[in-house]
């Protein structure tokens, strides 16, 4: 889920090269985030795809001429200029890139594309010599000057056999990186850190004890900050997750004591902290060097409180800007307001947990409290979103 995306209109321009055919997809992820696609083909990218699929997926005619016989056609290379919230040509080959770069108006993608004040996205795919050509590479950096967004492609094998930097981005990237130029830059110039994920600590070299943290809102929170226009350090425990695009900093750590030295290390300089991370309270006293046997009824393990990053942060005024969160699994109130004062944050984020509710979960409904102002209730929705909207309060806290 792509919150911005919702009722944007999106023209999208395909050109002709093998990649064509993932452009079908993303005309599917663009409509499934409620935006409206209008599809503009050159004469070479209907050789790789049918218009017909993409009219069919973005229930929109194709347009594939600058001029046109019949009277009754409403959206001309103007209409569709002026229509657009934004531009993305995907998959943009060589010809296309030059043919912006020197203002080229000769079919109707590279007049629309001259023709409009709308953000223009670039997502380039092509065999990695053309890639690397040096007039390629003149004109990517000509289009970026002019304030275009290019999405650099991927390294990898290509359809020619050959491997290098020139794969189209997977399309779920480039729906990412759109919807990233329509994010309020609220956090332009600040710089982030996040802690997300659970912690594990070792019992001996084949077991550790962990919770069920997945990480998902902490990862949501660093890829909705890179959006608004922070640099973001991300702290993470072990996850699944993908990494988030266009971070500053991804360190992994595993236990507790790891992410506390982390955090201590990129603290300095940062504007706000956010502790999503689910921390161990307890470690082992003694990791087992060899795996511990089998060897009675019952066993018993020590435990020894992990230093708590947060409260230290706080006490030690690290970070101007503190976000905790808590998950309760009871009297959510009271903790959550027991927890702001104790640890001094400046905002806390509490959710309930338990089945189906809260760490593994794809969704979530949280309450906001602040120092002297009401509980903010963030009804049930994705983290994605909860992500923005967390973001929008700190915003207006801080
Ligand atoms: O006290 P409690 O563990 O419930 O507080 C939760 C908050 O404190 C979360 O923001 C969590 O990331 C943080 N925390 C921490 N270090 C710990 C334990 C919790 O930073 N050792």
């Amino acid at each position: 889920m792509q919150p911005y995306l919702k009722n944007k209109k999106i023209v999208l321009g395909i050109t002709g090269c093998i990649a064509a055919y993932k452009a079908a997809e993303l005309v599917r992820l663009l409509k499934k985030e409620g935006a409206e696609v209008h599809v503009i083909m050159t004469a070479s990218a209907k050789e790789f795809i049918t218009p017909l699929t993409l009219q069919t997926l973005s229930n929109n005619p194709v347009h594939d001429r600058l001029f046109n016989q019949h009277l009754d056609v409403k959206i001309d290379h103007i209409h569709l200029a002026r229509w657009a919230d934004a531009f993305l040509i995907a998959p943009a080959t060589a010809n296309i890139i030059a043919k912006l770069a020197h203002g080229l108006a000769d079919d109707l993608l590279s007049t629309t594309c001259l023709a409009t004040t709308a953000p223009i996205c670039i997502a380039p795919a092509m065999n990695q010599a053309m890639w690397s050509n040096a007039i390629t590479q003149k004109n990517i950096a000509t289009l970026q000057q002019q304030g275009m967004n290019i999405f650099t492609p991927d390294e990898g094998e290509q359809a020619c056999g050959e491997i290098g930097i020139g794969r189209l981005l997977a399309p779920q990237d480039i729906l990412r990186l759109l919807h990233s130029v329509f994010v309020p830059k609220l956090f332009e110039n600040q710089r982030i850190l996040i802690t997300a994920g659970p912690t594990i600590e070792p019992i001996d070299p084949t077991r550790y004890l962990s919770n069920y943290s997945s990480g998902k809102m902490g990862y949501a929170l660093a890829e909705a900050a890179v959006n608004c226009g922070a640099t973001v350090t991300l702290i993470t425990g072990p996850t699944s997750l993908s990494v988030p695009l266009g971070l500053a900093n991804y360190i992994k750590v595993d236990s507790a004591d790891a992410m506390y030295k982390a955090v201590m290390e990129h603290i300095e300089e940062q504007q706000i902290l956010i502790s999503t991370a689910a921390v161990s309270d307890y470690r082992i006293r003694e990791t087992a060097p060899q795996k511990i046997k089998k060897s009675s009824e019952t066993m018993s393990l020590q435990l020894v409180l992990n230093p708590d990053i947060l409260a230290s942060v706080s006490a030690r005024k690290l970070c101007p800007f503190i976000v905790g969160f808590a998950a309760e699994t009871e009297r959510l109130y009271e903790r959550a307001q027991e927890k702001l004062e104790d640890k001094s944050l400046d905002l806390l984020v509490a959710n309930q947990v338990g089945p189906d509710k809260g760490f593994q979960s794809d969704h979530n409904s949280v309450t906001v409290f602040t120092r002297g102002g009401d509980p903010i209730s963030l009804e049930n929705q994705s983290k994605v979103q909860l992500a923005y909207e967390l973001l929008k309060i700190i915003h207006q806290v801080k």
